[in-house]
């Protein structure tokens, strides 16, 4: 079958309006940080994709070990009969279990989710081409704001991978794994893909690597302002930096200005002074009593935690109680 045209909840108006709210909060604020969703224009998913391919970036080849190894448990357990998928990306490593769902039976749908509207059209093209008999429809939208409108009926196991609700802040991750039970009936699934806290000295390299391409995709939020809003920042004028912060366990990504500028955008003049630092994203680490707790607190029960040989990476099945 081929892909569905993508459902659009999130229109080209809403994304500019959003920007536009975003950067004005955050550029006027103190210290200035933006939200991290405005990373992934087309070349922004690329890099990702890039990053994922990193010596570095353990993450993703840890958390396609744990897929690897339970993707026909996952099958079993859960019995989905539709799969969706929040910040899907390429959903490279969903392969995995859509591979053990064809051949148990009975997945019917794959719904993936994303704000990036070109790595959606080429997954699901790919992913419809590939899985013939599988009804793929392809969403775009904001999994912090479009919880409710995911497709009822049957069965179903929504994925979260990618370690990306380590990159909402504490009081976030509340408010969406509680949408997200709101979105689910009693008996459905969640898998979940958690990083670990681990020693700083293997996490932070994977968000500063050698070849400089998590840096690229860093300062790519101030290309993507500079295109969509007409501003004028200059992209090499800011360092990138990650830093591991201990007591909160999570990896802090900032853009330090090297020098004193101006920046033109909207009807603000910002300034930053040298060394100032505006913070652009968080990736959390996780222990298992702490998600298992967050997790209880949205009334899902962990069902099962598995984690790779290493113990990089955790993933939990969770089922709406
Ligand atoms: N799941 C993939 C990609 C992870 S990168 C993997 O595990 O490799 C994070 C993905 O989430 C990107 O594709 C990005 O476009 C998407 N994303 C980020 N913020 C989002 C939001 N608020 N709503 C929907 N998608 C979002
Ligand atoms: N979900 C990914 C993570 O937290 C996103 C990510 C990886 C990321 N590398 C990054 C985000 C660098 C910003 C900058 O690992």
């Amino acid at each position: 079958m081929s892909a569905e045209p993508l459902e659009i909840h999130l229109e080209e108006q809403d994304l500019g309006r959003g920007l536009r709210e975003d950067v004005r909060a955050g550029l006027t604020a103190e210290p200035k940080w933006l939200p991290p969703k405005w990373f992934y224009d087309a070349r922004g998913s690329e890099l990702f994709e890039e990053i994922t391919r990193l010596p570095e970036y353990y993450p993703t080849r840890a958390e396609r070990a744990v897929l690897a190894d339970r993707a026909g448990t996952i099958a079993e357990l859960t019995g989905a009969k539709t799969l969706i998928e929040l910040g899907s990306g390429s959903s490279e490593k969903t392969r995995l279990l859509l591979d053990a769902f064809t051949r148990r039976g009975g997945l019917g749908t794959f719904v993936p989710l994303d704000v990036s509207v070109s790595a959606l059209r080429q997954s699901t093209a790919r992913i419809a081409a590939d899985y013939p008999g599988l009804r793929v429809r392809g969403i775009v939208g904001d999994f912090t704001r479009h919880l409710d409108r995911l497709p009822a009926g049957g069965r179903r196991l929504v994925l979260f991978l990618g370690g990306t609700i380590g990159n909402l802040l504490p009081a976030e991750r509340a408010r969406f794994l509680a949408a997200m039970r709101a979105a689910l009936e009693a008996g459905d699934w969640l898998l979940i893909g958690t990083d670990l806290v681990k020693d700083p000295a293997v996490v932070v390299p994977a968000y500063d690597d050698a070849a400089g391409v998590t840096a690229e995709f860093n300062r790519n939020v101030l290309r993507v302002i500079n295109r969509e809003l007409g501003a004028d920042f200059d992209p090499e004028g800011f360092a990138h930096v990650a830093l591991w912060d201990a007591r909160r366990e999570w990896i802090e990504m900032r853009l330090r200005a090297l020098r004193p500028m101006r920046v033109r955008v909207l009807d603000l003049e910002v300034s930053f002074a040298e060394g100032e630092e505006l913070r652009t994203e968080v990736s959390a680490k996780f222990r298992p009593e702490g998600i298992a707790a967050e997790l209880a607190a949205a009334r899902f029960a962990a069902h099962e935690f598995w984690t790779d040989p290493d113990g990089l990476f955790g993933v939990t099945l969770a089922r709406a109680e």
